[in-house]
């Protein structure tokens, strides 16, 4: 459970995150491709390079986050995400990846706005949020 402070402080920073949208989305893929050449083999390079798709991670993230005290609105887009998740092979060790990189490019953006106790709450924030699509995709695994 979060706490009313953690979901405080990750709802006020959203706007501002959602404003650099680009710029977090190109810092995530840059940073997390260069710490975790690992996966990304993953993704669809000619999406990347298009600017069709690569946004869709991390904004989802944020618009997640703004939803964080009623996760259950997302479902829908949760399953739909969890499918082409399972046909990627995403697996529940690749959040903390996600997560990780994210973090960093939250920071990044955000530069002296970044400060612990906000880093903090969006990692748990994310914690959270990745939970909810790992238990989805379980059930998918199972089912295919
Ligand atoms: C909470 C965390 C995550 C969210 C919110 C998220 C969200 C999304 C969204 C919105 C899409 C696009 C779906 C579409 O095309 O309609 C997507 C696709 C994809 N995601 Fe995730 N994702 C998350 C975690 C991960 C993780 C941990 C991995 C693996 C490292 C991953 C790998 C992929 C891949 C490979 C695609 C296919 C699109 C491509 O080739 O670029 N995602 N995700």
């Amino acid at each position: 459970m979060l706490s009313q402070n953690t979901i405080d402080i990750v709802k006020s920073t959203v706007p501002v995150l959602k404003e650099h949208g680009l710029e977090i989305t190109k810092t995530f893929y840059k940073i997390m491709f260069e710490n975790n050449p690992e996966v990304k083999g993953m993704f669809n390079m000619d999406k990347q390079n298009s600017g069709e798709q690569p946004k869709a991670l991390a904004m989802t993230v944020l618009a997640a986050a703004q939803n964080i005290d009623n996760l259950g609105v997302l479902l829908p887009a949760v399953k739909k995400i969890g499918k082409i998740h399972v046909n990627t092979n995403v697996k529940p060790e690749h959040y903390p990846i996600v997560g990780k990189n994210l973090l960093l490019a939250i920071k990044e953006v955000l530069g002296d706005a970044a400060t612990d106790e906000v880093l903090n709450a969006w990692g748990e924030a994310y914690e959270v949020i990745a939970q909810v699509f790992i238990d989805v995709e379980k059930d998918l695994y199972l089912e295919s």
